[in-house]
């Protein structure tokens, strides 16, 4: 794995707030606690914690014990009395094209005066509000209202459909629901609001659904349940004075459904302490946040990627980010690079699945445009090839902007492997820990695997942004992350370290499958297809997919008498679609009589994936038949 090393410029090194990584990730790893209470320290505290850590009821850790604060209160009113007062927070552009932008005193207009509505809704300090939106600024504004009145936030992206939006409010118990009339995508509309009825319609929780009208398409509004959301703006409740109600560093700030090991998606649950201090710092010192830069990280909100660094890192250092609406090839393939160009993008932070679906345009569309603005890259989701890597890297960054290829998850809330400006570069890998992350490769039996085996990647000591628990379900966040190696956190992610201590993530070794670095379960996919009533069983794997990343691949078992048609296999894709969202909808179904299970009737999905690779399945010895 020895190769050829990318030495970031003079240029990029003096401006970087971290110019010698050597001797920061020294002084972390050696005292991790006061590495984060001096990050701790920039940020605002109503009042300071008594203990940085509490490590007595593990893994039900605590961090800034005894401390008060509300994360709103540093991504907002921090910045009113100072000069980024009227400096742009978010410029957002939609997909045909308007333009918006607020500045950090109007997001905290914005946002108090929808924490008010939400008040005279009854939401309080604990509620859950469920939002399901487009990429609009109100998605923004509702997440930091819910945050600044105590309310524990869980948005479910927008392009899930019913069942998937449906679980989620059942399992918050969600009485409230945010959520737009539609949304633009590719030119169409996305019918968010007809969704929301249905999954509204169907739950027991929901007594209050506030609509943003975003595409003025029709859609039913349900007297006394729903109302618009300029509407309740412009009331007399919508009052622009709403103090942060002040908190415990360990209340809850989100929540947030992922694909587990197995089964349903849960819900990970983040403080405002913690979460805030490890978001702060990962932002400001990866992608080198500088009063002057514009930064655009083009995830959804919806995600975990939006939630720390659109919405909150983003606020919490001052910056001015980029929100854009729609797809990045409409109405043609240089939408992003004219974004880059007509604001004058300093730091871009995307995904190796949109590079790649790029890329195969070719250079031309790039080149059209002035990209000199960028100084740093940034790629997350999934591992990102070397060609696409390079591409980015030549293409799109002149060969002059380092790429930070970040590994996270959901549950750390923050970059865990991650460069920094300042870091000799390899393609493909993440380099090393975060400052402060002491990190590992096990084997099978707990023992360190040597370097350039593979093995399963696990995180060793505590850190503040790190997952909570699984909201409503303690016993299995413990058993899914701390039990095969007690004590370690399981990222259920394989790697391998070379001999330069640079860490190469290969991928899950659960039951997750990335699809353009979307987080599925194969449950999710099996359940939706079982609810099919010509469907007696079904399995899900993910294949390698060259745009993708992975692929779905259903094999499905079909209720005695019904036919296997090629117009059933259609019907069964597009009901997945339906069910749980576009993005998981199969690949290929394929019918089959029977499917590999172990004696006590689990699934064998690694068995159906060797075959599909025409690969040998391994030890099959606790295959059933
Ligand atoms: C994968 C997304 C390789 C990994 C922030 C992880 C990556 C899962 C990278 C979490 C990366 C994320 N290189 N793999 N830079 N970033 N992953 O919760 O498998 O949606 O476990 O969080 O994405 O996905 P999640």
């Amino acid at each position: 794995m020895t190769q050829k090393l990318y030495n970031p410029s003079q240029k990029v090194i003096e401006k970087a707030h971290i110019k010698d990584w050597n001797k920061l990730n020294e002084s972390a790893q050696a005292d991790p606690e006061q590495f984060w209470t001096g990050m701790a320290d920039e940020l605002h505290w109503h009042k300071k914690w008594d203990k940085y850590i509490d490590d007595t009821n593990a893994p039900f850790y605590k961090f800034f014990v005894g401390a008060q604060t509300n994360i709103t209160y540093n991504c907002l009113d921090v910045h009113l009395t100072t000069a980024n007062r009227n400096k742009i927070a978010y410029i957002w552009e939609s997909e045909q094209g308007e333009t918006k932008s607020v500045s950090y005193f109007a997001l905290h207009r914005e946002v108090s005066k929808f924490s008010n509505v939400l008040k005279s809704f009854g939401v309080k300090k604990g509620d859950r509000v469920t939002i399901y939106m487009g990429r609009v600024m109100e998605q923004v504004i509702a997440m930091l209202a819910c945050a600044r009145i105590g309310a524990v936030h869980s948005v479910v992206y927008g392009g899930f459909s019913t069942e998937a939006l449906h679980e989620r409010i059942e399992n918050s118990q969600s009485k409230v629901l945010i959520t737009c009339d539609g949304s633009y995508q590719r030119g169409k509309v996305v019918e968010l609001k007809k969704i929301a009825n249905e999954a509204a319609d169907r739950s027991g929780y929901v007594d209050t659904i506030i609509c943003v009208q975003r595409v003025k398409n029709e859609v039913e509004m349900v007297a006394g349940r729903d109302h618009w959301y300029h509407k309740l703006m412009e009331m007399p409740i919508a009052s622009s004075k709403c103090e942060a109600e002040i908190l415990d560093a360990e209340d809850p700030l989100f929540m947030l459904y992922t694909s587990g090991t197995t089964g349903k998606p849960k819900a990970i649950l983040h403080t405002h302490g913690g979460y805030m201090v490890g978001t702060y710092t990962s932002l400001k010192y990866v992608f080198d946040i500088h009063d002057e830069d514009r930064y655009w990280c083009a995830a959804d909100p919806g995600w975990i990627t939006g939630h720390s660094y659109i919405v909150y890192g983003p606020l919490l250092n001052g910056a001015t980010s980029m929100i854009y609406e729609g797809a990045p090839n409409f109405p043609y393939p240089d939408r992003w690079w004219s974004i880059v160009e007509k604001y004058g993008i300093n730091i871009l932070y995307t995904a190796p699945t949109a590079i790649r679906g790029l890329m195969r345009y070719g250079d031309a569309w790039p080149r059209r445009h002035d990209l000199s603005s960028l100084r740093l890259l940034g790629s997350v989701g999934e591992p990102i090839n070397p060609e696409a890597w390079r591409w980015y890297y030549e293409t799109i960054g002149n060969s002059e902007c380092p790429i930070m290829d970040t590994w996270w998850q959901t549950e750390t809330g923050m970059f865990m492997i991650t460069p920094m400006p300042s870091v000799p570069l390899k393609p493909g890998s993440g380099t090393r820990p975060f400052p402060g992350i002491l990190m590992d490769i096990l084997d099978d039996d707990g023992n360190p695997v040597a370097n350039g085996e593979e093995g399963n990647l696990v995180i060793k000591n505590p850190w503040p942004s790190m997952m909570r628990t699984i909201y409503g379900d303690d016993e299995r966040y413990k058993t899914q992350y701390w039990s095969k190696y007690p004590g370690y956190y399981l990222t259920g992610d394989s790697a391998k370290r070379d001999e330069d201590g640079y860490y190469w993530v290969i991928g899950r070794v659960d039951d997750v499958i990335k699809v353009s670095g979307y987080r599925l379960g194969t449950a999710e996919i099996e359940s939706a297809l079982v609810s099919h009533p010509s469907v007696a069983e079904a399995a899900a794997i993910g294949m390698p997919h060259e745009l993708k990343g992975n692929a779905i691949y259903t094999y499905v078992i079909l209720v005695n008498g019904v036919n296997p048609t090629e117009e059933l296999k259609l019907e069964l894709t597009q009901h997945v679609g339906k069910e749980v969202g576009p993005i998981a909808k199969p690949q290929s179904v394929e019918f089959i009589d029977s499917l590999p299970k172990t004696r006590s009737g689990k699934i064998m999905r690694r068995v159906l994936k060797a075959k599909a690779l025409g690969e040998d399945p391994g030890n099959i010895s606790t295959l059933d038949d």
